[in-house]
């Protein structure tokens, strides 16, 4: 019954709950230390989402059991039918820094962050070594305002991702088979659009913002270096054990076991566990056992033709 089709929001496939409520996000206001993690869906936002509380918490779990991620890391546009707290409404309630979590593209996003100057934070990183800006820059940026951070993860992977999570998420329209949806992915006829513009604009936005952009399979092959670099991008100073104990706690195993950022306290009318998990298998290169042959040279071709006009890299496996 909860599934309707996505709502086009000027240009942008949005899911129909969430579109309700993006008129009052161009007038969200930012605080300057807001601290920004922006992805398309599917490429570890809960995951860096966890890691940025830990970094904040220093380390310390029992601080970051406190509350369900959904209220410690609310998503800017999320408004669910049923569920009183938009994320709006959540987001004003935080303490500041507060970590504020987006899948919009980059012309939905309130103007107030790019006016604040935020740092954003992104996942695709063998790309940090861009990062820190000239000094000018990232002084500017500092003074001026809070935080950014971008996290992409391999288009491939998110696809297999993505299908499962509208097998699952009641508020997506039925994804169909494997084959349709690929279809519906290639042509951004999912929620939030292109996987290619997505990522493409975020990165192109890193030439007149600050933005730590960030790869999921980085992450994954490395994390200890990357939660280094988000600490040092947010200028948090973190001892080994503070990192070990990170590591440990945003590892895919611990999290799966997680009630607090596994999803699943969120409703079986929402979120049906029978269809698919939240946490699924956290690995990269799981394509590998949805496409065939036929689908992965469409989709490679595709791929290089509007990819290849950007520096952007993405690793299919690791
Ligand atoms: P899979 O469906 O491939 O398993 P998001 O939070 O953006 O919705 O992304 C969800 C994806 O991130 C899922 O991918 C999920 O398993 C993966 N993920 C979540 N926590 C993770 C972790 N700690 N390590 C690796 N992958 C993780």
């Amino acid at each position: 019954v909860l599934r309707k089709n996505l709502k086009i929001v000027r240009g942008c496939p949005i899911t129909y709950a969430f579109a309700s409520g993006l008129e009052k996000i161009e007038q969200f206001q930012s605080r300057r230390d807001d601290i920004v993690i922006a992805t398309y869906p599917k490429s570890g936002t809960t995951w860096i989402s966890e890691i940025l509380d830990m970094i904040l918490n220093d380390g310390d779990v029992e601080k970051c059991k406190r509350d369900f991620i959904t209220a410690k890391v609310p998503m800017l546009e999320m408004v669910l039918p049923g569920v009183r707290t938009s994320g709006i409404e959540q987001l004003e309630k935080n303490p500041s820094p507060r970590l504020v979590k987006t899948h919009l593209p980059i012309d939905l996003i309130p103007k107030s962050f790019w006016e604040n100057n935020c740092k954003v934070y992104s996942f695709t990183s063998q790309f940090f070594n861009v990062w820190p800006l000239p000094l000018s820059h990232s002084h500017s940026n500092k003074v001026n305002g809070s935080n950014m951070i971008y996290l992409a993860r391999n288009a491939k992977d998110v696809a297999v991702s993505y299908y499962h999570f509208d097998l699952m998420n009641n508020l997506q329209p039925l994804p169909g088979s494997w084959e349709e949806y690929l279809e519906k992915f290639i042509t951004g006829n999912v929620a939030f659009g292109s996987w290619f513009n997505h990522v493409k604009s975020w990165w192109k936005k890193k030439e007149e913002h600050p933005i730590l952009f960030l790869h999921y399979e980085d992450m994954k092959e490395n994390p200890k270096q990357e939660i280094k670099k988000i600490a040092r991008f947010l200028e948090k100073n973190l001892s080994d054990e503070m990192l070990d104990k990170i590591i440990h706690h945003t590892s895919f195993e611990m999290m799966k076991d997680n009630p607090l950022v596994n999803y699943t306290h969120l409703p079986s009318m929402l979120m049906d566990p029978s269809k698919s998990s939240f946490m699924r298998k956290g690995i990269a290169g799981d394509w590998k056992n949805y496409f065939t042959v036929a689908q992965n040279e469409k989709f490679d071709a595709i791929y290089k033709k509007e990819i290849s006009e950007t520096e952007l890299q993405f690793r299919m496996e690791i």
